[in-house]
C-alpha cells in the first residue's frame, strides 16, 4: 500500500501522521514531504515530456531537435544520472537525519523507560521501578526522553503511535525500543500496526502526554492499591474465576493473562479502545464480552442479577 493510502487510513482512525508531535516525527514527517513534492515534480517532468514526444510524433526531427546522440544523452542524463544523483543525496539526508533520530534510543539518554507488552488483543504497560501495571492507556510526561521497550506475550504485533515515532514490532523473544518526546500536551492514539488475529483491528493504544506535574500525580494514584476492598463486588469477583485471569492489587487477585484492573475506573476506554469506560459499556462488555469483541480471551460468566450489579459496582470503584 502507498504512503499516501496508509496515512489517509490512519487520519480515519483519529491518528494523523502528517501532524507531528515529536523530534523523530516531525524528521520522518519532513521527509515525507520531500519525497512527495519531489515525485510529483518528477512525474509531471515525465508525464509533459511523454506529452511532447506523443505530439510531436509526426514531425521528422526529434522531439527536442538535435540527432540520435543528443537523444541519447538526454535519456543517459534524465534517466539515469539524475535519479542516481536523487536517490544518493535522499539516502544521505534519510541516514543522517531520520535513521539516527528514529533509532532505538540509548537508556542513559533517556530519563524514564517503560515497558510495552503486547498481547491478543490489548497492550499492558509497567512502569519499571514502580508496582504500576496498567493497561492501554499510557501516560508519559511531556518534555521527558522516554524509552518505550516493546515485547510481546504471544504472537508478533507492532506498536504505532503515528504522531509521536515510527512503529516497532514486538516479536516473540525480541525486545524492540523507541524513543517518546511529547512536544507538548495531548491525547496521541495509537494501533497495533501488525495483523495479530481476529480482533487486530480493535487493539488501540491511547498515549496521554502531560505536564510533569499531573504525571507525578497520576503515577502516585497508579502505584496505591485499590480502593475498593470490602465491597461485596469484591468477593464475586474472586468467586467467579476473575481472580484467575485479572490482577487487582491489595487483593487475592493475582491473574496476569488480562488486564491489570487495580485502576480500571482511571482509564477512558474498556477493550484496547474499543468502548468509552462508562457503567451501561462496562456491563455489556462484562455480560458479554464475546459479543462486542469475538475471538478475544475474556469468557463469558454466569451470575446472578444481583451478583452482577455489586460487581460492576466493585469494578467502577476502582478509580
Ligand atoms: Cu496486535 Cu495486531
Amino acid at each position: 500500500m502507498s504512503g499516501a493510502a496508509v496515512g489517509v487510513l490512519a487520519l480515519a482512525a483519529g491518528q494523523n501522521v502528517l501532524d507531528p508531535h515529536s523530534p523523530p516525527e516531525h524528521r520522518i514527517t519532513m521527509l515525507g514531504w520531500i519525497m512527495f513534492v519531489g515525485s510529483t515534480i518528477g512525474l509531471s517532468v515525465v508525464a509533459f515530456l511523454l506529452l511532447l514526444g506523443y505530439f510531436r510524433r509526426r514531425r521528422d526531427s526529434l522531439p527536442f531537435g538535435g540527432g540520435e546522440k543528443h537523444a541519447t544523452g538526454l535519456v543517459i542524463g534524465l534517466g539515469i544520472g539524475l535519479p542516481l544523483i536523487i536517490l544518493s543525496a535522499l539516502f544521505v539526508y534519510s541516514n543522517i537525519f531520520v535513521i539516527q533520530s528514529t533509532a532505538a534510543p540509548n537508556p542513559r539518554t533517556t530519563s524514564m523507560t517503560v515497558k510495552v507488552i503486547g498481547h491478543q488483543f490489548w497492550w499492558e504497560l509497567r512502569y519499571p521501578g514502580t508496582t504500576v501495571v496498567t493497561a492501554n492507556e499510557l501516560h508519559i510526561p511531556t518534555l521527558t526522553r522516554v524509552n518505550i521497550k516493546g515485547t510481546t506475550d504471544d504472537v508478533i504485533h507492532s506498536f504505532w503511535v503515528p504522531e509521536l515515532n515510527r512503529k516497532i514490532d514486538l516479536v516473540p523473544g525480541q525486545v524492540g525500543s523507541i524513543l517518546f518526546y511529547a512536544n507538548r500536551a495531548g491525547e496521541y492514539r495509537g494501533k497495533c500496526a501488525e495483523f495479530c488475529g481476529l480482533q487486530h483491528a480493535h487493539m488501540d493504544v491511547i498515549v496521554f502526554a502531560q505536564p510533569r506535574a499531573q504525571f507525578d500525580a497520576w503515577l502516585r494514584r497508579q502505584k496505591a492499591p485499590a480502593q475498593a476492598t470490602g465491597m461485596p463486588g469484591e468477593q464475586v469477583f474472586m468467586n467467579n474465576g476473575c481472580a484467575n485471569c485479572h490482577q487487582i492489587r491489595g487483593t487475592a487477585a493475582r491473574g496476569l493473562v488480562g488486564p491489570d484492573l487495580t485502576h480500571l475506573a482511571s482509564r477512558t476506554t474498556l477493550a484496547a479502545g474499543t468502548m468509552a469506560n462508562t457503567r451501561p459499556q462496562l456491563e455489556d462488555w462484562v455480560r458479554d464480552p464475546q459479543h462486542a469483541k469475538p475471538g478475544n480471551k475474556m469468557p463469558q460468566v454466569q451470575m446472578s442479577q444481583q451478583d452482577f450489579t455489586s460487581l460492576i459496582d466493585y469494578l467502577e470503584a476502582l478509580k
